[in-house]
């Protein structure tokens, strides 16, 4: 089959104030159409999921969106800019910023300095002063360090404040990835597979962590991830994608049970 039926039931929920528009974004390697005419918005204050199958194209989108891929065309939207073709740091500037699929190596530097030099290399600032100096600590580093200890805090990591990033576990690290995008204090978060290949107990407390950051802190989530139960716990919106396209959005139960998703996922699509 060559197309697809596209539904947007996006209906069920009035996007009224869309923190994030995507408009008809394409991009290809090579023959491979890996976004194929993409439109989506994500509403200011929601969690939205983004499902599909293995090379469905989500992380790509996700690239496209906070500018670590140019599209070949089609724009985006951040809070009312159009900042297709930026830089992801100019990009999260406009309050977006993403995590990746999969972790970023941070050898040789410890947590808390993971925390910090995030802030600066997401903002587009220089080099800390505070590791040239030790003494010198200007206002801003002062605030950088308070809000690295009451993240670390929030994550319940700030015990390991102090060790190398190379000894966390997979699950810590995701945590770390997490406080570290929000040093930037984005109002949108794309996270990339944020529970991929962690303990079930784990699973949960990240979905808490993002619930509390999202009901009471405002933030904005969009999430790709392949556990269902996950997103059907968070997301009140689901979209998803098959071969570079949006297959169908809706509420997570409607698209959980669509013969569409179902059919997509099995590769009979
Ligand atoms: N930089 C690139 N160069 C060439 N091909 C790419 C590049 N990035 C992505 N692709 C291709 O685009 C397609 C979509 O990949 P993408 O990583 O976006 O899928 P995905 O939906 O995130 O899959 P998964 O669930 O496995 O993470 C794949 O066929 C992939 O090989
Ligand atoms: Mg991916």
């Amino acid at each position: 089959m060559s197309s697809y039926d596209l539904t947007y039931d996006g209906a069920h929920l009035n996007k009224e104030n869309a923190v994030l528009e995507v408009r008809n974004i394409k991009k290809s390697f090579g023959g491979l159409v890996a976004a194929d005419d993409v439109s989506l918005d994500v509403e200011s204050g929601t969690i939205t999921g983004i499902i599909g199958p293995n090379g469905a194209g989500k992380s790509t989108l996700f690239n496209l969106i906070s500018g670590f891929y140019e599209p070949d065309a089609g724009s985006v939207v951040v809070n009312g800019t159009e900042v297709t073709g930026r830089q992801p740091n100019q990009i999260v500037q406009e309050g977006l910023l993403r995590t990746f699929q999969t972790p970023r190596r941070l050898e040789s530097m410890t947590v808390r300095e993971a925390m910090l030099t995030g802030a600066q290399s997401q903002l587009g600032e220089s080099i800390p002063q505070l590791f040239l100096s030790g003494s010198d600590v200007t206002e801003q580093e002062r605030e950088n360090l308070h809000r690295a200890s009451e993240l670390l805090d929030f994550f319940e990591i700030d015990h390991l404040a102090n060790e190398p990033t190379t000894s966390l576990s997979g699950g810590q690290m995701k945590l770390l990835a997490l406080a570290r995008a929000l040093m930037a204090e984005p109002d949108v978060l794309l996270l990339d597979e944020p529970v991929a290949g962690i303990n079930p107990v784990l699973v949960n407390e990240i979905a808490s962590f993002i619930r509390e950051l999202n009901e009471e802190q405002g933030y904005t989530f969009f999430i790709i991830e392949h556990d269902i139960d996950f997103l059907m716990e968070l997301a009140e919106d689901v979209i998803v994608l098959n071969r570079g396209r949006v297959l169908l959005e809706g509420n997570p139960r409607t698209v959980q049970s669509d013969e569409r998703v179902i059919e997509a996922y099995l590769g009979g699509a």
